[in-house]
């Protein structure tokens, strides 16, 4: 039964009374006092502006979703008063392995805050440095078999911050850019003011070949790509890509986002299970994910990583990470590290849900990878499965719609875990089952 525990969170809103916490309220300034009425005509703007993005759909809503790190992957759904909190089962979290209901990477970050207190109090150069900040960067250095670590407050930030600050170092960088890299890399890439950006076809090795054997061969380069692309769970080449930096002397920027905690040995990503970490020249990587903490990191030789510390304005003139959140991280980078079984536990949810999928004739993208994607092709009807999911069924699997895809490529993008259980994933294929019989009747007569 859903507890009364969400009462904390509700006490604390900031929210409108008469509008549930649903990312549908309306804002007010400070004190409550509504201030529609101001005279700037970015206020009319943004009114236009929004309904634009919802006449094509595009608005967003959030469901206010609180993890029970006792029963997780079940979350308990905060509802409008005065219906009460209820129990949902959540297959999108990219806590791919739960680290963050793990007892004891919550007590490490228990621990830290009666020691240490909460926030950092400063940016890394102004006390804002705990001793766990740098014994946490050697971890991930040491995780990657590099020479040094960074931290940055999100795996975004680190990706902004060093592109950018890469990128606007030395005169006439050209950046190749997969097709479909995250838009925390295009980011750091379209902020280096004076680069060139050459964008290549998602994963086409040959397409980046003719690409770098056409820019100048003295210019300085640097091929900027994922290991695993989460939203359609493809996986690239490392050893080919980083064959091809050496041929034409290009740097590569790897982000292994989707991928640390989950592939290699010890959870060092795909580059390091295909062997290939000692021929990337920066692997960067979020403690938000598989490591179920916060915060992102680079790795490095000791140059770059040096050279970022000191100059990219994103890792400078911000507060540090929390020191609980270090803790929580140090902690569960250690467990993910030493226990492959977590590894295998996720990879035989991934491998029963399939051959499940399969069995009740339920379509879905096959992947080298954990991300398992429903295909559905129809934002409208993505969106309501979505719904219908979560209000019938007590079930949430985030519809994935343009622009994060292509039109016509809308899906659902479950992830399993090593958490849900057998009767979970019953439960998710029954429903999905009706749903899809209901909303893509053409779809399930084909699979059948
Ligand atoms: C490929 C990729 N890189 C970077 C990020 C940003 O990481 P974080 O969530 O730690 O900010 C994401 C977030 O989803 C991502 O998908």
């Amino acid at each position: 039964m859903p507890s009364d525990r969400l009462s904390l969170c509700r006490g604390h809103t900031s929210m409108t009374k008469d509008a549930p916490a649903t990312g549908r309220q309306k804002y007010t300034g400070a004190g409550g006092v509504n201030i529609r009425n101001a005279r700037h005509p970015f206020y009319d703007f943004c009114e236009e502006a929004l309904s634009d993005i919802r006449a094509q759909g595009r608005y967003r809503t959030f469901t206010p979703l609180a993890r029970d790190v006792e029963r997780f992957p079940v979350y308990e759904e905060e509802r409008p008063l005065p219906l009460p909190p209820r129990d949902v089962v959540v297959w999108s979290t990219n806590d791919y392995l739960g680290m963050g209901a793990e007892d004891e990477v919550c007590e490490a970050a228990i621990a830290a805050i009666r020691e240490f207190g909460t926030g950092a109090g400063g940016t890394r150069n102004i006390a804002g440095t705990h001793p766990m900040h740098a014994r946490l960067e050697s971890a991930l250095a040491e995780l990657h078999g590099k020479e040094a670590g960074l931290l940055f407050n999100s795996g975004y930030m680190s990706n902004l911050a060093s592109l950018q600050t890469i990128l606007t170092s030395m005169p006439g960088w050209i950046c190749f850019s997969d097709q479909k890299n995250h838009a925390s890399m295009i980011a750091g890439i379209k902020g280096a003011r004076g680069a060139t950006t050459v964008i290549y076809k998602h994963n086409d090795l040959e397409d980046l070949e003719a690409k770098l054997a056409a820019a100048p061969a003295d210019a300085p380069k640097l091929i900027a790509f994922e290991s695993v692309y989460s939203m359609d769970g493809d996986i690239s080449d490392i050893p080919g890509t980083c064959a091809l930096a050496r041929k034409y002397d290009a740097l590569t920027y790897l982000d292994e986002v989707h991928a640390v905690g989950l592939y290699g040995e010890q959870g060092g990503g795909v580059s390091q299970r295909d062997k290939a970490a000692a021929d990337v020249d920066i692997i960067e990587g979020t403690l938000a994910k598989s490591f179920g903490a916060h915060g992102g990191y680079i790795v490095a030789n000791h140059q770059i990583v040096d050279y970022l510390r000191s100059c990219a304005s994103g890792f400078i003139f911000t507060t540090s990470l929390p020191p609980s959140i270090v803790a929580a991280a140090l902690t569960s980078v250690r467990l993910v590290r030493e226990q492959n079984w977590r590894r295998e536990a996720l990879f035989e949810r991934v491998d029963t849900f399939r051959n499940r999928l399969r069995s009740a004739n339920i379509p879905f993208i096959m992947t080298p990878s954990h991300i398992v994607p429903i295909p559905i092709g129809n934002a409208e009807i993505c969106s309501r499965i979505s719904k219908r999911l979560l209000n019938e069924f007590g079930i949430y699997a985030t519809p994935i719609n343009y622009p994060t895809v292509e039109r016509g490529s809308e899906r659902l993008r479950i992830t399993p875990g090593p958490r849900h259980t057998d009767e979970m994933m019953g439960q998710l294929i029954d429903a999905l089952g009706q749903l899809l019989r209901e909303e893509l009747p053409h779809t399930q007569e084909k699979a059948a």
